[in-house]
């Protein structure tokens, strides 16, 4: 098909589009919402010229949407992506969005925008194996996570590549569990939460998963900790560092302290022995 002398392939509503957001356009050809009767419109609302019409600014008029806000995303995809949708507006992240804490993982922060693929395209920023990294690019980054003022660690990434699940990926096998086989994709919660994945109470089911440890028991998961040696940033300070300095300067001052208390202890004895 052709428009104003541009060759677009595939959906007639590209063509309006294309005109003035070919990367837009570019990008979403590539994706797995190509081909599917999906086009611009589906999302942004506008109107669809039939090829041959001039394409003009107009086509952005008929209930044109725009650029939605990282909350209201969801209206976007929930439209075909209902039950994902819903499961994810009681994570973690869309609670936190809705807060108002920006930085909190919108749908197209994990999967892309124009340019989503199936997770199982190892292109996806949300294949098995891409997915360490992509968790890490927000919680591995002090900035965004304000580390200073929420107190959470940014060492996710570091502790889990040290964890086994990683070591057999690294040394040219498969990754065995990746942040959201724990964690969920979807239904992400606090620790605390009694409905979380990685809640105390539900660890032997998410460890126990068919193909992971089958009949993981308490022992099994107190026996081996995923985010080993954490520590908590306060500002650019390590927090657990910053412990084991006060301890180190504590003790040197309770020792010399101890020995003050001793000598001052001999001297008076000593006086009190002279006055007698
Ligand atoms: C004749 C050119 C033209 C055509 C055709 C056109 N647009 Fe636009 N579009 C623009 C311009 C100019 C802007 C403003 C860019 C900016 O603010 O940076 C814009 C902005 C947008 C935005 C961002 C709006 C916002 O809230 O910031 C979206 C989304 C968008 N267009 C979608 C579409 C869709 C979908 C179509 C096809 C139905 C379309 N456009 C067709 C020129 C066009
Ligand atoms: C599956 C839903 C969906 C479809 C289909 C879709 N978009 Fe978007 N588009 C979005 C979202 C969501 C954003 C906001 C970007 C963000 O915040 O990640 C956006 C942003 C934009 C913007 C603003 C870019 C910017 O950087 O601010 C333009 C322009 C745009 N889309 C054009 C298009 C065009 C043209 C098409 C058709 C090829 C299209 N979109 C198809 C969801 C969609
Ligand atoms: C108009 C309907 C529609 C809208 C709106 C829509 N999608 Fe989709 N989506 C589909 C269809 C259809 C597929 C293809 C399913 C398939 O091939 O199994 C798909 C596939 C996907 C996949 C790949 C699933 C897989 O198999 O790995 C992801 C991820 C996805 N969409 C995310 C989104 C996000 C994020 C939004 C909102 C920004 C969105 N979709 C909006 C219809 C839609
Ligand atoms: C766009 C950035 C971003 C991405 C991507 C992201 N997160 Fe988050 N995540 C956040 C923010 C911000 C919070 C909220 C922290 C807070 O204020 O409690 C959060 C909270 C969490 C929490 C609850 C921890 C807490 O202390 O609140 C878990 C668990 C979590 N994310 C896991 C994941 C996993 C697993 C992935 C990848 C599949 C992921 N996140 C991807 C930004 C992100
Ligand atoms: C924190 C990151 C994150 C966020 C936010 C997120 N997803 Fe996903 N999503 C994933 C991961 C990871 C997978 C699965 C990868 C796999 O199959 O191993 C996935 C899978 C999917 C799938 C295909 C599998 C399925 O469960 O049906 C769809 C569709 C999808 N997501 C849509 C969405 C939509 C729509 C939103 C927002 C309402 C969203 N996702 C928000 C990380 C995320
Ligand atoms: C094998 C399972 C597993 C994997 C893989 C895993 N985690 Fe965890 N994660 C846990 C468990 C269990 C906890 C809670 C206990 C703890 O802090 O060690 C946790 C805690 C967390 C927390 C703090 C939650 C809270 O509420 O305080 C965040 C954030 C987090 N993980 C992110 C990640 C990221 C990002 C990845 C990937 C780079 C990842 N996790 C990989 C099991 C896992």
């Amino acid at each position: 098909m052709a428009a104003g002398g541009l060759v677009v392939s595939g959906q007639t509503g590209d063509i309006s589009c294309f005109h003035c957001h070919s990367k837009e356009v570019n990008d979403f050809q590539e994706s797995i919402h190509f081909n599917k009767d999906i086009s611009c419109t589906d999302c942004h609302g506008g109107d669809i010229k039939i090829s041959g019409e001039v394409v003009s600014i107009n086509v952005m008029h008929t209930n044109f949407t725009g650029v939605p806000s990282r909350v209201n995303m969801t209206e976007f995809c929930s439209r075909c992506h209902a039950e994902v949708t819903n499961t994810y507006e009681e994570s973690i992240h869309w609670q936190r969005l809705k807060e108002g804490r920006v930085e909190a993982a919108a749908c197209t922060d994990c999967h892309g925008t124009h340019n989503i693929l199936s997770s199982k395209d190892p292109d996806s920023q949300t294949h098995s194996e891409n997915i360490p990294l992509m968790c890490a690019s927000c919680h591995e980054n002090q900035t965004k996570m304000q580390a200073w003022y929420y107190g959470i660690s940014t060492d996710r990434f570091d502790t889990y590549k040290k964890s086994y699940h990683y070591k057999a990926y690294i040394s040219g096998g498969e990754v065995l569990a990746t942040c959201s086989d724990c964690h969920e994709n979807h239904d992400t919660r606090q620790e605390s939460d009694p409905k979380s994945a990685v809640n105390q109470a539900n660890l032997p089911a998410t460890c126990g998963k068919p193909d992971c440890h089958q009949g993981a028991n308490n022992a099994f998961i107190y026996g081996g900790k995923v985010h080993e040696g954490q520590s908590v940033y306060l500002g650019f300070i390590d927090a657990k560092k910053l412990v084991t300095y006060f301890y180190i300067i504590m003790i040197l001052f309770e020792i010399t302290f101890t020995i003050g208390l001793i000598i001052l202890g001999i001297t008076s004895n000593f006086e009190l022995r002279r006055r007698h």
